[in-house]
């Protein structure tokens, strides 16, 4: 039986996502499949089909999939800088999706308003004050803050600074709050924060709907959180974009990877926009290795610092009921310790 606190803490990600429970599978390339979105949609919570560098016939084959496997509302998570970027956004109206996240670098105005004009609602990413101030100019309808904790590709600022930087700051439209989220604890006070929901990703590739490669999920439940780290950037012409994964030989060739390329740089033997291509392409090859063939020695194994707070693999519903009652017996607590 939910509490009158969660009523009154989920009302407005509700409203939003139009689901039970504003959590938030956040897009993962290669492992939010139609399988992983469809179980998280039809356990009341929220789910995105990962744009990544997905061929559009394959894209558009999983969202019919997951329109088939589910009739609840789910989004999908576009990266601006893949190559297949503008037909992916064409695949929003084709297909009447109901939510798009942009992601990657920040997408402009035009691809906003072609998003909203199909009756998408649209959700951006806002690393700074000045990013969210940007986003919402353009007509975004909500925004993600997703701290340096997270998994996959990560911005500097850790999630503490982004809730006092932005979540506490703009309170008109509702904001998704993610990185280094695993407990229901943490959930409860992020909503009493003012976040309208919460946003896991490295949780719920451990789901058992998981898709992903056995190895890739099993190196997850024994991984502690410090071995969960962000890649330095070498050279500033390299403008690598950092990733948070699990140290392996992985990291290592993505470090020797830099080297050649600081090389080819000075040699002129290769330009700007092919250096960046390489780093890209780097990531989603590893990442594809890892997750789909359970290379986990040299794939890159992509997870959150919140990797520690994860010891068992367990169903979608398990995980978002386990969240719930967690966070019922949290909002109890502090309001008992704030009547006391
Ligand atoms: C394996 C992996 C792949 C990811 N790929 C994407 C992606 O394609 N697009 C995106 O916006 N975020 C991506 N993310 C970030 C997640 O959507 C989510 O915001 C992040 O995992 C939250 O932090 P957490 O892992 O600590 O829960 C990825 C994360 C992981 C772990």
């Amino acid at each position: 039986m939910e509490s009158s606190y969660t009523q009154t803490f989920f009302e407005r990600g509700r409203e939003f996502l139009q689901v039970d429970t504003p959590i938030i599978c956040g897009a993962m390339t290669w492992v939010s499949d139609p399988q992983l979105v469809s179980a998280v949609a039809n356990a009341g919570a929220f789910a995105l089909l990962a744009g990544g560098n997905t061929p559009v016939d394959i894209l558009e084959r999983q969202i019919k999939e997951t329109q088939e496997l589910t009739d609840k509302p789910f989004g999908i998570n576009l990266i601006t800088i893949a190559p297949l970027y503008k037909d992916h956004l064409e695949l929003v109206r084709k297909h009447n999706l109901p939510f798009v996240v942009f992601a990657g670098s920040f997408p402009r105005k035009t691809e906003v308003l072609k998003a909203k004009a199909t009756g998408a609602k649209v959700l951006c990413f806002a690393s700074t004050m000045s990013i969210a101030n940007r986003m919402l100019s353009y007509g975004a309808d909500a925004l993600i803050l997703e701290g340096m904790e997270a998994g996959g590709h990560v911005g500097h600022v850790s999630l503490m600074i982004l809730l006092q930087q932005v979540l506490f700051k703009i309170r008109d439209v509702p904001i998704f709050v993610a990185g280094g989220i695993g407990t229901g604890q943490m959930c409860a006070h992020l909503f009493l924060m003012g976040a309208a929901g919460v946003q896991l990703g490295t949780a719920f590739a451990v789901s058992d709907e998981c898709t992903a490669h056995p190895n890739f999920k099993k190196r997850f439940i024994q991984a502690k959180a410090r071995e969960a780290i962000s890649t330095p950037e070498f050279d500033s012409r390299l403008h690598v974009v950092a990733v948070r994964a699990l140290r392996n030989k992985g990291y290592e060739d993505f470090n020797a990877l830099q080297l050649e390329l600081m090389e080819a740089l000075d040699n002129g033997t290769l330009a700007q926009a092919d250096v960046q291509m390489r780093v890209e392409e780097f990531w989603m090859g590893k990442l594809r290795s890892a997750v789909i063939d359970g290379d986990i020695e040299h794939g890159s194994l992509m997870a959150g610092q919140s990797v520690g707070l994860i010891h068992e693999m367990k169903p979608v519903k398990a995980i978002i009921q386990d969240l719930l009652t967690d966070m019922e017996a949290e909002f109890s607590r502090v309001a008992k310790q704030l009547k006391a």
